[in-house]
C-alpha cells in the first residue's frame, strides 16, 4: 500500500492540488479515459480545469470520461441530474467532444440492462486511467454505500438515509424531489483504475481517518481504497 498524501491549506489549494493531477494525467496521454465524481467537493477542481483548458494549458479533446454514477428516475435534462451537473461544471467549458462523456442513464426501461451496458462500455474503454473521487460523510464513494459485501460492477443501489439527506439540500424540494435510487459504478473499475485521485474537505477529517486507518470493511466502503497502488489523497486542512 502507498498512499500519498496531500495537505491543501484550504478549498482552492485543494482544487488546485487535484486540478494538477488531472491535467498531468492530460497532457501525459491527451487520449486518456477520466473517471469523474460528482458532487460539491469536486466544483473548484472542475473550475480549475476550465480555466486551464480556456487558457490554451490543456486540451480535453481527445478525453473519454466516465462518470461514477446517477440518480434513477431523474431526467438527464433536469438539474437535478447528474448529466445536468457535469454540463453546467466542466463539460461546456472545456473542449471535450460531448459524444465522449458518459454517465449511467438513469431514466433506462430495464436498469439491470443498462448496469451491463455500462460494464462493459467501461471495459471497452480499456478501464480507467485517471479516477476522481470524493467521499461521503458514511464513507461511500460513487454511490457504493456501507453494505455486507463489496459490488463489483455497475449496480443500482438504494440510497442510505444519512446521503439522501445530505444531497438533499442540491434539490429544490428537498427530500420529497431527492430520489431513492441510482446506478453508480461498482469497486472494479474504480480499483482498477491506473491512477485514483480523492478531494475531501475538513468535514470529512473523521471519516477519511477511519477509511484509510481502520480495518478494509464494506462497511466503509472507501476502505477497499488503501489496496489501491496509485492513490493520492487531497485532503483540504480548513
Ligand atoms: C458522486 C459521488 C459521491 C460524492 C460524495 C461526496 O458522484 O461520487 O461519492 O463524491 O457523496 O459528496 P460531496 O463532495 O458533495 O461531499
Amino acid at each position: 500500500m502507498q498512499i500519498k498524501h496531500i495537505i491543501a491549506a484550504n478549498p482552492a489549494d485543494m482544487a488546485r492540488k487535484a486540478a494538477n493531477m488531472i491535467a498531468a494525467q492530460v497532457l501525459m496521454k491527451p487520449k486518456c479515459v477520466l473517471g469523474l465524481a460528482t458532487g460539491s467537493t469536486p466544483i473548484g477542481v472542475y473550475a480549475e480545469l476550465i480555466r486551464r483548458c480556456r487558457e490554451g494549458d490543456i486540451s480535453f479533446r481527445d478525453v473519454t470520461s466516465v462518470n461514477l454514477d446517477e440518480y434513477c428516475n431523474i431526467p438527464a435534462f433536469s438539474k437535478n441530474s447528474y448529466r445536468c451537473y457535469m454540463e453546467e461544471n466542466l463539460f461546456t467549458g472545456i473542449d471535450i467532444a460531448p459524444p465522449s462523456t458518459f454517465l449511467p442513464d438513469g431514466m433506462a426501461a430495464d436498469f439491470d440492462e443498462e448496469c451491463r451496458r455500462y460494464t462493459e462500455l467501461i471495459d471497452r474503454m480499456g478501464g480507467i486511467d485517471l479516477q476522481l473521487l470524493g467521499i461521503g460523510m458514511n464513507g461511500h464513494i460513487g454511490f457504493n454505500e456501507p453494505a455486507d459485501v463489496f459490488t463489483m460492477d455497475t449496480y443500482r443501489v438504494a440510497l442510505s438515509k444519512s446521503t439522501r439527506e445530505a444531497n438533499a439540500v442540491h434539490f429544490e424540494d428537498g427530500m420529497e424531489g431527492m430520489p431513492t435510487h441510482a446506478l453508480t459504478m461498482g469497486m472494479r473499475p474504480i480499483m482498477q483504475a491506473r491512477r485514483i485521485v480523492l478531494v475531501a474537505g475538513a468535514n470529512k477529517k473523521d471519516i477519511l481517518e477511519e477509511a484509510l486507518c481502520g480495518p478494509v470493511t464494506p462497511r466503509v466502503p472507501a476502505s477497499i481504497l488503501q489496496l489501491h497502488p496509485r492513490l493520492s489523497v487531497v485532503y483540504s486542512e480548513t
